[in-house]
């Protein structure tokens, strides 16, 4: 749906950013802005940036970035209408609808409606004849009828028109049926069940809807699991199984499984805090979630092959976030419900001894990385070294990496200083590789690639970082803008969007030197406000703005004076690196 310009605008104006953000985040004053610890990543220094005046937030250290709505998408984990009637509802005014979003709507609240049907539905059918060798099969896997009723188990009957005549019964439309994914067309288009003779798990969130389901067949035919496909309140990246129970059960640890029986077992014998993906690897938006309920994770997927590639995939995706990670690997192959089974009674209180001697990511990784070496050979000791000296390096708290240092001297009975000095050559080898990408990261997000400006990289880097600069050095010190407007044409700037500030900056200066960003934002579009806001917050004030203004001015003199847009279009890497040559040769 569109919401209106001027519905957006009026939510800006009720809405203050930094009053939104600081409910998340600690913001202490900074300069023009606000600085705080970014909540998208785990931040040790606060490289978060909020400028009230531009409306906008920027990472220094991720790179997340936007205006309110999109900080209230991505900490709410809500699409972009959602979080706009969000920040109304805060605001206390109403959003407007149009028809198509009202029928948008309503088609969502339909397909919640039909699937809690269906989820009754499910139910009662286990409780039949019919549902019989389904309830023995739950049984046999040792569920107690608690636990069925508490994860709202069920049973989807053999005939193919058992559920779509029941809801049908109930008023629901074969369309609604089919948008639902309860039912699929068949070649006339008449609907009929999707799901026929499985156990169903429903997928609850945290408002107690129905998303979809999962339904298990009982016997080997393949697929094993048959979930509900992508529907307009269905997103499997976006949801986790049974975080509606764990995330009032969490106390600042969630438990990640691979299966919903995983979590059903663990639930069942006192461990609520574990949730479940939905039939996919670990996602972003979904480890963004589980930051919101906890500071630690326990990973106890499968110790297959498969298992253990999803571990390391996970740790990579948690740990930039800043959680503790913890390793369980079940022993002898199990996943944690054939665990809980083999183990009966004592289940539970094994389980809580493998959680309690579980280790960190860390332990875990070195252990991994300890088996491809045989440490008795002095080769492959130093070599075993190096890769793990490499690995500690990743580590971001000093305190934490310490530790493993020492562990690790100790272990292989190497000098512990000796250790350190590697870590720390590498620590600094990634931070300037870091360094680089974000550069280049920033690079690309500044310079639209409509300008000619960013037609090569490499050469163009030193223009598009100038013209920044130079934006950046007028709006922070305005004085000193007389003489640059005297020395510099706009002609100058290759990049329209620099182009652009720099005529609105003159236009303005008539009024007198004084740029409140909040004039500036006025004429530009919210992409443009956030373009320059990273600008701004990217250049800190000047020591030497005199000094600076007249470098910078010769360096886009320099570059007027070579080549044309179109030569620039044309030219090969090796003319690009060639020019960038005789310009730094020429500077020296
Ligand atoms: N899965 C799926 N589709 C499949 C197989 C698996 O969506 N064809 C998902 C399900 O969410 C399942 C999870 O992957 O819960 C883990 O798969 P698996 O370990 O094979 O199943 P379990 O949950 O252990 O189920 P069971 O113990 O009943 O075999
Ligand atoms: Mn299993």
């Amino acid at each position: 749906m569109d919401i209106s310009e001027d519905f957006k605008q009026e939510l800006k104006r009720r809405i203050n950013i930094a009053d939104v953000i600081g409910e998340y985040v600690t913001l202490k004053k900074s300069g023009r802005g606000l600085m705080g610890k970014c909540p998208f990543h785990g931040d040790d220094t606060p490289s978060f940036s909020v400028s009230p005046e531009l409306n906008v937030y920027h990472c220094f250290g991720c790179g997340a970035s936007g205006d309110t709505i999109r900080f209230v998408e991505e900490m709410e984990h809500l699409d972009y209408i959602e979080a706009v009637r969000w920040l109304a509802q805060k605001a206390g005014i109403t959003v407007p609808e149009n028809n198509e979003d009202k029928n948008a709507h309503r088609l969502r609240q339909r397909i919640y409606e039909a699937n809690r049907e269906a989820a009754r539905f499910y139910v009662q059918q286990l409780y039949t004849p019919e549902g019989k060798e389904a309830l023995d099969y739950l049984t046999g896997r040792q569920l107690l009828p608690k636990t069925m009723t508490h994860f709202g188990l069920g049973y989807s009957p053999k005939s193919r028109f058992a559920l779509t005549n029941y809801l049908m019964g109930k008023g629901f439309s074969g369309t609604e049926l089919i948008q639902a994914n309860l039912a699929n067309a068949s070649q006339s288009g008449r609907p009929y069940d999707r799901f026929s003779d499985r156990i169903m798990f429903p997928i609850i969130d945290l408002q107690r809807r129905v998303l979809g389901f999962g339904g298990r067949i009982m016997s080997d035919i393949k697929p094993k699991y048959l979930n509900t496909a992508e529907t307009p309140v269905f997103n499997k990246s976006r949801n986790l199984y049974a975080l509606q129970f764990a995330k009032n059960k969490a106390d600042g640890q969630l438990i990640l499984v691979e299966g919903y029986m995983d979590v059903i077992a663990l639930h069942q014998a006192g461990f609520e805090n574990a949730v479940a993906t939905l039939g996919t690897a670990l996602t972003q938006e979904q480890a963004l979630i589980i930051k919101h309920y906890c500071h630690e994770v326990v990973i106890c997927y499968d110790a297959d092959e498969a298992g253990q590639r999803a571990t390391a995939r996970a740790i990579s995706i948690l740990r930039p976030l800043g959680l503790a990670i913890r390793i369980v690997t079940v022993p002898n192959g199990k996943d944690p419900d054939e665990f809980m089974k083999s183990h009966g009674e004592q289940g539970p209180a094994r389980f809580r001894m493998l959680l309690e001697k579980s280790g960190s990511d860390i332990d875990y990784r070195l252990h991994k990385l300890k088996a491809n070496y045989q440490l008795d050979i002095t080769q492959q000791r130093v070599d075993f070294l190096t890769e793990a000296c490499q690995m500690l390096a990743t580590i971001d708290n000093s305190i934490e990496k310490d530790i493993y240092i020492s562990q690790l001297a100790e272990e292989l009975s190497v000098d512990k200083n000796a250790i350190r000095q590697r870590v720390e050559q590498y620590t600094k080898m990634q931070q300037r590789q870091t360094a680089k990408k974000q550069q280049r990261a920033i690079q690309r997000n500044l310079t639209a690639p409509q300008d000619w400006s960013r037609s090569d990289g490499a050469f163009n880097l030193r223009i598009a970082s100038t013209e920044d600069a130079l934006i950046a050095l007028l709006m922070g010190h305005p004085d000193i803008a007389v003489t640059v407007f005297e020395r510099l044409k706009p002609a100058l700037f290759p990049t329209s969007f620099h182009r652009t500030i720099y005529r609105i900056l003159q236009e303005r200066a008539a009024n007198g030197y004084d740029f409140t960003l909040m004039d500036i934002s006025d004429s530009l579009s919210d992409e443009e406000t956030g373009r320059l806001a990273k600008i701004l917050a990217t250049h800190p004030p000047e020591e030497h703005p005199q000094e600076a203004a007249k470098d910078y001015i010769e360096i886009l003199q320099e570059e007027a004076d070579k080549l044309t847009p179109q030569q620039i279009a044309e030219a090969d890497d090796d003319t690009m690196r060639e020019q960038m040559r005789k310009l730094l040769n020429k500077k020296q």
